[in-house]
């Protein structure tokens, strides 16, 4: 079983959509250790401890720089023994001694098709404004290993959803989270800790699928 660390800092519904799946067994081989927090009063915490998962809570707020707050967190994940970590809604940048040390072993999952739509400070509902501004007709979910150039790493899997002439940014971050993210974001999951997936340079190649 793969050791797996979720890290949140908000609502969680990506959480809610991993452990739904964990449920249904759609994610074989993933032993959820722990959901990681980087603020004390994010909803996800709730829902994990509803679902009987382990929490930890490394405030970002308590550090006086970033690289203090890394340090305390790579300080935890080596504490957990964790050996995956997924991004669902983490607000905050990892920096490099965790993305080296987790070389191809960090999951996150951007609420755009990648690489379009990942000025920098384009997060949360700046990305679906920034998609209907530019009136493109499909937008979508990108699941990627992380690296140090963020929104770039190697692409697991995206699914394309459609932007309607009446939508809003809201409606549409729902429609994305419902029709892409939630899907992707478990299935990637299974593949990786089922060791389906292989890099090779910014490629990702999914092995015998079955
Ligand atoms: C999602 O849109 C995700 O793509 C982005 O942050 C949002 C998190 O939502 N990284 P939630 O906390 O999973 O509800």
């Amino acid at each position: 079983m793969v050791r797996t660390a979720v890290l949140v800092s908000g609502g969680g519904s990506n959480l809610q959509a991993i452990l739904a799946a964990r449920l249904f067994g759609e994610i074989q081989n993933c032993e959820l250790v722990s959901v990681i927090s980087s603020s004390q009063n994010a909803y996800a915490l709730d829902r994990a401890r509803a679902a009987g998962i382990e929490v930890s809570v490394v405030d970002v707020t308590a550090f006086p720089t970033k690289r203090t707050f890394n340090t305390a967190l790579l300080q935890k994940l080596h504490d957990l023994d964790v050996e995956l970590i997924v991004l669902a809604g983490f607000m905050q940048i990892l920096q490099r001694p965790i993305v080296k040390e987790y070389e191809n072993r960090i999951i996150n999952v951007h609420p755009s098709l990648l690489p379009a739509f990942t000025e920098p400070e384009c997060f949360g509902l700046k990305v679906h404004e920034r998609v209907i501004e530019s009136g493109v007709k499909v937008s979508g979910a990108t699941v990627h290993f992380v690296t140090e150039e963020i929104d770039r790493g190697p692409i697991i899997l995206q699914k394309a959803v459609d932007v309607l002439q009446d939508d809003t940014p809201k409606i549409l971050q729902r429609r994305v989270m419902e029709q892409a993210e939630w899907e992707i974001l478990p299935r990637a999951m299974d593949l990786f800790c089922r060791g389906k997936l292989q890099v090779e340079g910014n490629r990702v190649l999914i092995k015998d699928d079955v």
